[in-house]
């Protein structure tokens, strides 16, 4: 077994994911390379809150509240990058300069700007292997979506709808934290923090938006600051975006919705996706992480079939394939498909392969249009 070396820097929700999936990558018995932690970096290194990580990382031999220390630490070939979205470019290039490989978490830089310098880092840096975390391609029923993309079953596209709603911001006792800040999570708002997994799927399968139309509303506009007043609360709660966008294939254009909401009453995490083609449709929301509807048309009658996904996963695991799927899967899945591209130099399958740095260019050019689009109330083109 293989192993690549890693240093997480930010440990907070998204750095214990990993954390956790890579101890757990025993449940990947064909898995032939693997992630060993061996550094940690995070703002606040007290005992309290490093404590899981010692307790729980053997392999832990460095922690640091410094990123530049860890990036100098020979014993880190690769690293994973959570922290505040002000931060990507600064933590990502420097990393890039350090030689290092990189997975990044969305949006991949905090504007376009940031973006576009990242991008720089990258391509001045070809022998570090970049990618940027979504989990959301790894859920079985996606990758079965993904497949029917691969085998042209859709036809002609009639329609594709994408989301990702949430709905806790609805309260409007909840503190402000980071990622209701313009200066820590962007301009863009919700688009920057949720926008990124809504175009993951669409944007692999080639569906690039032509032009945006954006609506952007910032519904509760402050919040309390957790030390008894209250601060003024600027970032977009909501955003629907109505595009054209082009099937790369077969250059046909359709209507594509994004919407990307904190605000969406009665709603946890609900991520889906909807594709409507002249041959078949697909369905799937991770409201029912383990249902995929699908409606083959053949000219006979239209009928909507539920499938139960189980495990149809790209990366094998020990867990019967009739045993259902959730989040910690999806993300152990995606790190399985970082290493493995890392290791092979290509992706196991299209949908497999995570998230490129070409990709999240992409997302800052729709969401920099979007909100050209929302200011002037126009429709803006994006090619
Ligand atoms: N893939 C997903 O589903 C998903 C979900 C949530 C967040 N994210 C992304 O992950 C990233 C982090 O979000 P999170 O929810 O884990 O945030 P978080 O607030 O839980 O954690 C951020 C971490 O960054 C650390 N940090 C801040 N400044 C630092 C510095 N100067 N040096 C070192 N560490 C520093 C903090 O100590 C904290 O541990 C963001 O880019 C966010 O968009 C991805």
């Amino acid at each position: 077994m293989k192993t690549l070396r890693f240093g997480i820097i930010g440990c907070g929700m998204m750095g214990r994911e990993f954390a956790s999936a890579a101890a757990r990558w025993l449940h990947l018995p064909e898995m032939n390379v693997r992630p060993e932690i061996t550094a940690i970096c995070r703002r606040n290194i007290s005992q309290e809150n490093i404590r899981w990580f010692k307790d729980n990382i053997p392999t832990l031999r460095q922690v640091t509240n410094d990123y530049r220390e860890l990036l100098d630490n020979p014993d880190v070939e690769a690293v994973y990058i959570s922290v505040p979205h002000n931060l990507h470019q600064t933590f990502y290039c420097a990393a890039l300069e350090a030689g290092k490989h990189l997975m990044g978490e969305k949006p991949f830089g905090i504007d376009k700007q940031a973006n576009d310098a990242i991008m720089a880092c990258v391509t001045k840096h070809p022998d570090c292997f970049v990618r940027c975390s979504s989990q959301f391609l790894f859920f079985p029923a996606v990758q079965r979506i993904g497949r029917m993309v691969e085998a042209g079953a859709f036809g002609r596209i009639i329609e594709v709808n994408v989301g990702f709603l949430h709905s806790s911001d609805l309260n409007p006792a909840k503190p402000i934290n980071w990622k209701r800040t313009v200066e820590a999570n962007g301009e863009y708002g919700c688009m920057g923090d949720l926008g990124p997994h809504v175009c993951s799927v669409p944007f692999r399968a080639g569906w690039i938006p032509l032009d945006v139309r954006a609506v952007l509303s910032n519904i509760i506009q402050e919040r309390p600051d957790g030390k008894g007043g209250m601060v003024p609360c600027r970032t977009w709660d909501n955003a629907t975006l109505l595009c054209q966008a082009r099937d790369s294939d077969s250059g046909d254009v359709f209507p594509f919705t994004l919407r990307t909401q904190r605000i969406s009453p009665g709603q946890k995490n609900n991520w889906y996706l909807e594709v409507l083609g002249t041959k078949a449709c697909a369905k799937f929301s991770t409201k029912n992480a383990n249902t995929l509807e699908v409606l083959e048309y053949s000219g006979r009658e239209q009928v909507w079939q539920k499938i139960d996904m189980g495990q149809e996963i790209p990366f094998k695991s020990i867990t019967h394939d009739i045993f259902q799927f959730g989040v910690s899967d999806a993300i152990l899945q995606m790190w399985a498909g970082f290493l493995y591209e890392f290791d092979k130099g290509k992706p196991f399958t299209m949908f497999s392969g995570c998230v490129t740095p070409d990709e999240t260019a992409s997302w800052h050019r729709l969401f920099t249009a979007a909100l050209k689009s929302h200011e002037s109330g126009t429709t803006i083109f994006l090619e």
